[in-house]
């Protein structure tokens, strides 16, 4: 395996180095795109159908035109020719360059479509998900419709940027009533009394696919699971705390807001969820 990380850029496979995009790509002007993001384990993309499925609504969301077919088998050859085995796909789609105007370009513009395969040499969240995390909470300054994975991600880079200035692996969004809706670039679950608790799915929060294996995975456990939010506010009474996406798999939070969260230790059904997602990976491994 080379050390270029390999694209296809509308159709052409290059090293992503040599992507180059016109100044009047609407994602690049507006943020008039969206996008992706699949996790490989040893070679294949996990979760594929519901990350796929998720990108077509998002798409449609925006209507952007765009064949999502076409892209499924331009990562599948991407991912191949990369011999990736343990990594990510990035995944975007943009309304495509046009003369600026804020109202759709009329005509045929084609969308730009890039696609890249990016091998994980390091895994930045096996200590975390080892240890516990600890994150801030910050007012959740994003759009009304967190539910379309947007390119535009502003809000998203400024909190994580709060939460890394105090050495903290995330910043958890919270909105003007109070609630906790999810992290800058996670889902986030509670614990109180052996139930877990989770954001409802809502315009407020992207329908995040780690999320959805979690929710289910929770089911064949045993645990009680309601998708009821729950407040900043309430915090101090959670047993556990724990965060999901698709590279941070499940990392416990041991602090937030420099108050721990049971003690600072990882709890036992952040742990027993932990364990039922690797066995969820082992599983669709060997299918
Ligand atoms: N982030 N919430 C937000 C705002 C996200 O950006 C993400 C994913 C998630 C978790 O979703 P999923 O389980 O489908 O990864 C929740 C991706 C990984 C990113 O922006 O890099």
């Amino acid at each position: 395996m080379s050390h270029e990380i390999l694209a296809n850029w509308n159709g052409v496979e290059m090293p992503l180095s040599e992507v180059t995009v016109s100044a009047l790509d609407r994602g690049f002007l507006f943020g008039d795109g969206v996008y992706e993001v699949l996790r490989v384990y040893k070679g294949q993309p996990f979760l594929e159908a519901e990350h796929l499925e998720r990108f077509r609504r998002s798409l449609d969301k925006i209507s952007i035109v765009c064949q999502v077919d076409r892209l499924i088998e331009r990562m599948q050859m991407t991912l191949e020719n990369s011999g990736v085995t343990e990594g990510m796909i990035y995944m975007q789609v943009t309304r495509g360059a046009a003369p600026r105007t804020h109202r759709f370009p009329s005509g045929d513009v084609p969308p730009n479509e890039l696609i890249y395969v990016e091998p994980m040499e390091v895994d930045h969240y096996a200590e975390a998900r080892e240890q516990g995390a600890a994150v801030i909470t910050v007012p959740d300054l994003r759009w009304k419709r967190c539910d379309i994975k947007s390119i535009n991600l502003l809000a998203n880079c400024m909190a994580a940027q709060q939460a890394a200035e105090q050495g903290c692996i995330e910043a958890l969004l919270v909105n003007a009533d109070g609630t906790v809706t999810e992290g800058s670039h996670t889902s986030v679950f509670g614990v109180r009394d052996g139930h877990v608790l989770t954001s409802p799915l809502s315009p407020s929060i992207l329908p995040g696919i780690t999320r959805g294996l979690v929710t289910r995975l929770a089911g064949r456990c045993g645990i009680p699971l309601h998708e009821t939010s729950f407040s900043a506010e309430e915090i101090p009474q959670l047993d556990e705390l724990f965060l999901t996406g698709t590279t941070a798999e499940v990392v416990p939070l041991i602090r937030v807001d420099g108050n721990l969260v049971n003690d600072g230790h990882p709890g036992p059904i952040t742990r027993r969820l932990q364990r039922a997602y690797q066995e969820f990976v082992a599983e669709s491994l060997s299918i």
